[in-house]
């Protein structure tokens, strides 16, 4: 008898949640955009999404090319260098919404293997308007993921290691750092 009745009060707790949540828009605080050639950065979203606490939603650029901003407080992206340059998904989506994220709270972060560069790769691939508005700006570390390149990137990335074998050097205490800033 009494087991029953804390059942009971249970199923009518989720009922009442349930009915708050049809009456309310739900409100998603943070976005977590990001770009990937070869999946590290993907990995590296996913981690930092783990990390974040709050109601949040990630979207990867290359599947959604019209995202509204509107419901968002915070907007978090997030892309990896190749050659120098960023995806051409994580450009085209700053430039597209730059007014609207400068109104937001913002967190920026790369993926690359020139650990010694990233400052510039994050000043040449970033508005700086952007930068400077930004609460974080992180450096994830990188991967190389050999079997997921064709002929001619598995060739230049094979001049940037001294191993054939794919490999990950993602930075989880730069992912805990960031996420700690991002959370203030
Ligand atoms: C052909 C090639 C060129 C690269 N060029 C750069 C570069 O200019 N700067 C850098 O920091 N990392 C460079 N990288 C390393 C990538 O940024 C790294 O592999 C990253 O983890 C890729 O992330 P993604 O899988 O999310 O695209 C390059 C990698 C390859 C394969």
């Amino acid at each position: 008898m009494f087991i029953i009745k804390i059942e009971q009060t249970q199923y009518s707790f989720e009922i009442y949640q349930k009915s708050l949540y049809c009456k309310k828009e739900v409100k998603l605080n943070t976005l977590i955009t990001f770009a990937t050639r070869f999946g590290c950065t993907e990995k590296c979203a996913k981690k930092l999404e783990e990390k974040l606490s709050n109601d949040m939603e990630i979207i990867n650029l290359k599947n959604n090319t019209k995202i509204s901003l509107d419901k968002y407080d915070t907007v978090i992206i997030g892309g990896s260098i190749m050659m120098g340059k960023i995806n051409s998904e994580v450009k085209k989506f700053y430039n597209n919404n730059l007014a609207q994220l400068l109104q937001k709270k913002i967190g920026l972060f790369i993926c690359g293997a020139l650990s010694e560069q990233v400052d510039k790769e994050l000043r040449d691939n970033f508005p700086e308007e952007l930068i400077n508005h930004a609460v974080a700006t992180g450096y994830f570390g990188y991967e190389l993921n050999f079997e997921k390149m064709n002929f001619a990137l598995r060739v230049l990335a094979k001049k940037m290691s001294d191993t054939e074998k794919s490999f990950s050097k993602i930075i989880e205490d730069n992912i805990t750092k960031f996420a700690e800033v991002m959370k203030r």
